[in-house]
């Protein structure tokens, strides 16, 4: 049996790092990834046709690639042109670039969900397109798209994991650290299995307490 005691007293602060990097890149990533997302999902909307021809090829390219490759792009992309950004740094861009295309699915799917009626309602009321939009459908909208964005926070928090290719010190880089500071192969990964999963559990129960909070307002 490991001596427990021992064990979290040398390596507890990697893991602590570690999770902490993890938050911040999953923060980072869902909060850029919104405004890629949003903005996407503008583009997607327009009535320009080249405008929503790139915003979907940039979604399906980004949904049709793996989240591994990238994260190789962006960081060694940013060499190619001068940028030359540091591990973190390319990691969170790679995040956002990332999730911004499934926030972007996640904005059109809210924005279809709200039923067509509610569309023709308003427009036959007198509103123009863009009032419709404004105070029926958006308002309507968020009520499906808050609790999935909720849920691609979860996604990242986990797809994190993968930045520790480039070297990003998240929650898997350190696990790795302590396998080899400890010579543990197994317990190390456990650790770190079971933060990922206090993490991913309480976000997703915080998120059924506002959902139901929000279809509370519904009745
Ligand atoms: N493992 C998937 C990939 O590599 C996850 C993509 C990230 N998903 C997300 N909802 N942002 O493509």
């Amino acid at each position: 049996m490991f001596n427990e005691e021992s064990f979290f007293q040398k390596y507890g602060s990697y893991y602590v790092k570690g999770a902490g990097f993890t938050i911040l890149i999953a923060f980072i990533g869902v909060l850029f990834g919104s405004i890629v997302g949003g903005f996407l999902a503008l583009l997607k909307l327009s009535k320009n046709k080249v405008l929503r021809f790139i915003a979907m090829a940039y979604i399906e390219y980004v949904r049709g690639t793996p989240l591994l490759v990238q994260i190789f792009l962006v960081y060694f992309g940013s060499t190619v042109i001068g940028l030359e950004l540091n591990a973190i740094i390319s990691g969170c861009v790679a995040m956002a670039l990332n999730s911004g295309a499934y926030v972007a699915e996640i904005i059109r799917a809210g924005i279809n969900g709200v039923p067509k009626g509610q569309v023709e309602a308003s427009r036959s009321l007198g509103m123009n397109q863009r009032q419709a939009m404004q105070f029926i459908i958006l308002p309507q909208a968020i009520k499906n798209i808050l609790p999935a964005l909720g849920n691609e926070f979860v996604t990242i928090i986990k797809e994190s994991s993968v930045m520790s290719v480039i070297g990003v010190s998240e929650l898997m880089f350190q696990s790795g650290v302590v396998q080899g500071a400890s010579f543990k192969p197994f317990l190390p990964i456990v650790i770190a299995s079971l933060i990922y999963f206090v993490l991913t559990f309480s976000l997703s129960r915080l998120l059924n307490v506002f959902e139901k909070k929000m279809s509370a307002s519904d009745a």
